[in-house]
């Protein structure tokens, strides 16, 4: 595939700290929810964990020199909380800082820009003992985290990203029960939205306090691209999407929100200033994109009875029915027009803010192997096809108008998934969690290839 991206668009890969780090009781690292979720039995596929992940907390090095080799503008990583802020006392860790610091110089050492998520789902576990994102308190614990890693490292990153998929941490972890903590409160969950929204605007000033505007300002969400019933549509738009962006982006909750919860939350949790604290100036809109939702109104009872592990508060009387084929081998189907759908909704919707897509990438059965001459390799086509679909569909966004400014491929590294533990590979890396030995997948060489086409 000819690469006809502009000079400057930014290239990369992304990772996050639970998924890849291990080493969970490390240099004064905390537990996390995501420690205590996937401890807890029957949480996880197999019981799998972060404890070791793809180790990279000892073998960062090495990956990243894989960066440097894929040739990559830029590099999307987490830094874990529990490693900074281990105790609520509000000392920072120096020994986290230093870590980050050592991943942020050497990024910088190849010519790679730091562009850093401060929130990927790894809550220290004594502020979800106070309540987690139920509480406010969790809000300002976040804008204080912020500022000592700004403190530290403000000079040197490219783009501070406050949140990652606030949709999942509030709506799949408090109000159904797939993500850690896995609280299951339905409609509960709404104030877990709203702190949030709060965190990432406090973080944001916490930043800026500090760094000024020489970095870039942004947050990243799965907004959920969905086909079907319009009213089920516009639906899913409101909890989905609007609850986020909109208090983020405009310093408002849509009315229409308000209307569709009633009964079922009063939005009291919404104090005074909260919306103008939540209101910060950012440059990029991180947008994740995997595949589309089919959905339909549904005539089942309606809320708050809980209908399935991934269904939103408010949103239970939508029926989430068979996408078309063909499908990764996480069930999500295949629909590269949907990324330019949702890159042309969006920018029509809030033209003010440039985007960026900080996720994309696909789960294949990838199977390693060993050639003759002992090297290994993984033929995952699949997964090229998948990527030079989804170029193409950005591509044709940023032509037909939206200022989109970089893609970053889900995952540089195969790593812990979440729910699914270690079952479902999105790595441009093969990691052989036996040996933790990484081999360059095809992908990672067709990518190698296609960043340095361009122009
Ligand atoms: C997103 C998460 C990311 C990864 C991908 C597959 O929801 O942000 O950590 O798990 O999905």
């Amino acid at each position: 595939m000819e690469n006809t991206f502009p000079k400057d668009f930014v290239f990369g890969t992304a990772t996050a700290a639970y998924q890849i780090e291990g080493a969970v009781n490390e240099d004064g690292r905390c537990p996390s929810i995501w420690d205590t979720f996937s401890h807890t039995p029957g949480a996880t596929f197999a019981g799998d964990t972060g404890d070791v992940a793809t180790d990279s907390y000892h073998r960062w090095r090495e990956d990243l020199a894989l960066l440097n080799d894929l040739g990559v503008d830029a590099y999307r990583f987490s830094i874990a909380m529990p490693r900074i802020m281990p105790t609520p006392n509000g000392i920072p860790n120096a020994k986290g800082l230093d870590f980050y610091e050592r991943i942020v110089d050497t990024l910088l050492e190849y010519g790679i820009k730091p562009v850093v998520t401060l929130y990927h789902w790894d809550l220290p576990q004594y502020l979800e003992d106070a309540g987690g994102w139920l509480n406010r308190v969790t809000s300002y614990a976040l804008g204080d985290y912020a500022a000592v890693v700004a403190k530290r490292l403000g000079d040197r990153v490219d783009t501070w990203t406050t949140l990652n998929e606030p949709w999942c941490a509030s709506y799949l972890s408090y109000g159904a029960k797939e993500q850690a903590p896995g609280l299951g409160l339905g409609p509960g969950a709404f104030p877990a939205v709203h702190h949030l929204n709060l965190a990432h605007g406090l973080m944001v000033q916490a930043v800026r306090g500090i760094v000024g505007d020489k970095s870039k300002y942004s947050v990243t969400l799965n907004m959920p691209f969905n086909r079907g019933d319009a009213d089920a549509c516009h639906r899913l738009d409101l909890i989905a999407n609007r609850a986020f962006l909109d208090p983020m982006l405009r310093g408002r909750y849509p009315d229409e929100l308000f209307a569709i919860t009633k009964g079922i939350c009063d939005w009291s949790f919404i104090q005074p200033g909260d919306l103008e604290n939540a209101h910060q100036p950012i440059d990029l809109l991180g947008v994740h994109y995997y595949s589309t939702n089919r959905v339909a109104m549904s005539d089942r009872p309606q809320f708050p009875q809980e209908t399935g592990p991934s269904t939103c508060p408010g949103a239970s009387d939508i029926d989430w029915l068979p996408t078309d084929g063909p499908h990764t081998d996480m069930g999500w189907n295949i629909d590269p027009q949907g990324l330019y759908d949702t890159l042309m909704r969006v920018h029509d919707r809030y033209p003010e803010v440039d985007l960026v897509i900080t996720e994309n990438g696909m789960a294949c059965r990838d199977q390693l192997v060993v050639n003759e001459d002992g090297t290994k390799a993984v033929h995952d086509a699949d997964r090229i096809d998948y990527l030079e679909r989804h170029f193409a569909a950005a591509k044709r966004a940023l032509d037909d108008g939206v200022p989109l400014s970089g893609y970053f491929v889900w995952s540089l590294l195969d790593n812990f998934e979440w729910y699914f533990g270690y079952a479902k590979r999105f790595g441009i890396t093969y990691v052989d969690y036996a040996t933790q030995e990484r081999t360059k997948k095809d992908s990672f060489l067709w990518y190698r290839d296609f960043i340095a086409s361009r122009g």
